[in-house]
């Protein structure tokens, strides 16, 4: 008999805050979807270059906060398949989050450098600046992980030594991406909408769309830092510690 209290029960919670986690996740990009489409004039790319802006934020959270957290998550999510699969759809999500990234960010700097009558000056917000180191520890942790894990990987001692550090970087650029967004949602909400103060829908949306992204980034730390929902070596991964093939 399972124990109350037992792996099966901290496997069911965790099952119930991961679709909590994907809910909210999906509110955050509908609701999102819906201010550009309804407040701030839809999409275009570089003829608009003040409504080419809008691809920032879109691809923003579905990249640097959806698919990044859905990424972290994927080892627990996902933990009875098998370990290599596991890594390539790990290294895969994190590719695609990277490269709606860098269409984001040429969003933004096309949107200031295309302006009319005048270019806007670049990188002089504290949101930008926190936006970047995101994005540049992203990239490193992309590339140690890359080769640590995936290939040429590191040998066994050196990949368990690099884990934990793996680890650590990986969430801290993920709470950087977090306060990005809430850092832009404002600047955004202010520069945007001139009755903010006066809880304007549009006003209650983006401050609804920041609750949510906390919330959002609060279930994946939590998720992917609970012991006790830690994915476990199946069978098949000991195989691969002892030379198998399939790693
Ligand atoms: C992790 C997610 C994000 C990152 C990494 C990021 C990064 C950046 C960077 C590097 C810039 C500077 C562009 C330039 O100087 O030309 C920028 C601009 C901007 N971003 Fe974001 N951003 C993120 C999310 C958001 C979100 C969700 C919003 C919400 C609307 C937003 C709003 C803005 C605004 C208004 C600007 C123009 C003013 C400025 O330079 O601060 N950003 N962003
Ligand atoms: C920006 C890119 C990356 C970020 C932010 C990131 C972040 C993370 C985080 C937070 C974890 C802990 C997950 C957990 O404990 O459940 C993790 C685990 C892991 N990552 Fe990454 N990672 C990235 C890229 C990569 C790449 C390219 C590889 C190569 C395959 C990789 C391989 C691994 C492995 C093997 C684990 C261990 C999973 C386990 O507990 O068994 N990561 N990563």
């Amino acid at each position: 008999m399972e124990e109350i209290g037992g792996p099966s029960a901290s496997l069911s919670n965790f099952r119930i805050l991961y679709l909590i986690t994907q809910m909210v996740g999906g509110a955050i990009i509908i609701l999102v979807g819906s201010w550009i489409g309804v407040h701030l004039g839809g999409l275009a790319w570089t003829r608009y270059p003040s409504i080419q802006f809008n691809w920032h934020p879109l691809l923003m959270v579905i990249g640097m906060v959806f698919l990044y957290g859905n990424s972290i998550l994927i080892y627990r999510g996902f933990r009875f398949a098998r370990k290599k699969p596991l890594k390539i759809a790990h290294a895969t999500i994190h590719a695609l989050a990277f490269l709606l990234t860098v269409i984001a960010l040429i969003a933004a700097f096309d949107s200031h450098n295309l302006a009319r009558p005048r270019p806007i000056p670049n990188l002089y917000t504290l949101h930008s600046w926190v936006g970047l180191i995101a994005v540049i520890l992203f990239g490193f942790q992309y590339l140690f992980g890359f080769v640590s894990y995936l290939y040429p990987q590191m040998k066994e001692p050196i990949k368990e030594m690099y884990m934990p550090i793996h680890i650590f970087f990986g969430l801290t650029g993920f709470v950087f991406a977090i306060v990005a967004c809430l850092l832009g949602l404002l600047e955004k909400a202010i520069f945007s909408i001139p009755d903010y103060a006066q809880l304007s829908p549009p006003g209650v949306l983006v401050n609804t769309i920041g609750l949510l992204i906390i919330v959002f980034g609060g279930l994946v730390i939590y998720l992917a830092t609970e012991s006790s929902y830690k994915r476990q070596a199946l069978p098949d991964d000991v195989i691969l510690l002892t030379g198998g093939t399939s790693e």
